[in-house]
């Protein structure tokens, strides 16, 4: 392994970035493959035939406005929600069949289950526990999210910005390769959406793949790679930021264009 490796990069960042990238079997599976997916729910279809797929060490954005098939994709993605048809993988396979999922994927979706009595580290502990991850990285991934401060409160104490915090300590427990966020800046201020922003970067220079979901342009334009913008279902954009705002358009105006003035 080089020294820009991923073992290397740890001792320098203290565990941001994954604790291990499988550089056998998974370097040649894209990190996520998203072939046709169609979810439906009843007359809505939520998601219409969205293909895409993302590199590994890439942090790409996935942008649209409210409604239009972002949590859902990702919920197909995590195994949380049944394809109607086509199918979205990780690595090269269902989440479900991951062999160690915590150390592949982590995820924080937009409704975190946090019990509003506990403590964010005894949140953390607990789920620690569950995934057989030793309780020494919960005081680890307290510090890389900086809410050691606050990590004996009660997490009903907690503002919306340190339960964003939170989520993403619990989805770095297990030392993922790959973070999907959806909406991770809703509730954090501007200090605390920059410090998402680095952090993001940081992980992805140590070799880690990110898909993080915004309604906001603002909130991602500057941390992002590339972007996939879904409107209505259906995947309308993808490309890289340098490459979409070429010959002078801003990505604003792009996004706009495409989704309608809506964002
Ligand atoms: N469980 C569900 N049951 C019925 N309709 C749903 C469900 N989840 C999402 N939808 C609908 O699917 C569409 C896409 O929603 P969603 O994926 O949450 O969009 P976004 O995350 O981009 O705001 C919306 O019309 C929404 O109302
Ligand atoms: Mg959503």
């Amino acid at each position: 392994m080089s020294a820009t490796g991923p073992t290397a990069a740890r001792s320098v960042n203290d565990g941001a970035g994954p604790l291990l990238v499988d550089a056998d079997a998974g370097s040649r599976d894209p990190a996520i493959k998203v072939s046709s997916l169609t979810k439906r729910y009843g007359e809505v279809l939520a998601v219409d035939e969205v293909t895409f797929s993302l590199d590994v060490g890439t942090v790409t954005g996935f942008l649209g406005p409210n409604g239009a098939g972002k949590t859902t994709t990702l919920r197909v993605l995590l195994g949380l929600a049944e394809p109607t048809s086509g199918e979205a993988l990780v690595f090269g396979r269902r989440y479900g069949e991951l062999a160690d999922p915590a150390s592949r994927v982590g995820a924080v979706l937009e409704s975190n289950d946090f019990h509003p009595g506990r403590s964010g580290r005894d949140h953390l502990r607990a789920l620690a526990l569950a995934a057989e991850i030793p309780s020494s990285r919960v005081d680890e991934v307290l510090a890389l999210v900086e809410i050691e401060p606050a990590a004996d409160r009660r997490v009903k104490t907690y503002s919306l910005g340190m339960r964003q915090r939170l989520g993403l300590a619990a989805a770095l427990l297990g030392g993922p390769e790959l973070l999907v966020l959806d909406e991770p800046a809703n509730g954090l201020d501007p200090s605390g959406v920059h410090w998402l922003r680095s952090f993001l970067r940081g992980f992805a220079e140590q070799g880690g793949t990110v898909l993080v979901s915004s309604h906001l342009l603002a909130e991602v334009a500057q941390t992002v790679d590339q972007i996939l913008v879904i409107d209505r279902g259906r995947l309308v954009a993808s490309g890289r930021l340098d490459e979409l705002t070429a010959r002078g358009r801003t990505l604003e105006d792009v996004y706009l264009e495409l989704t309608g003035g809506t964002s």
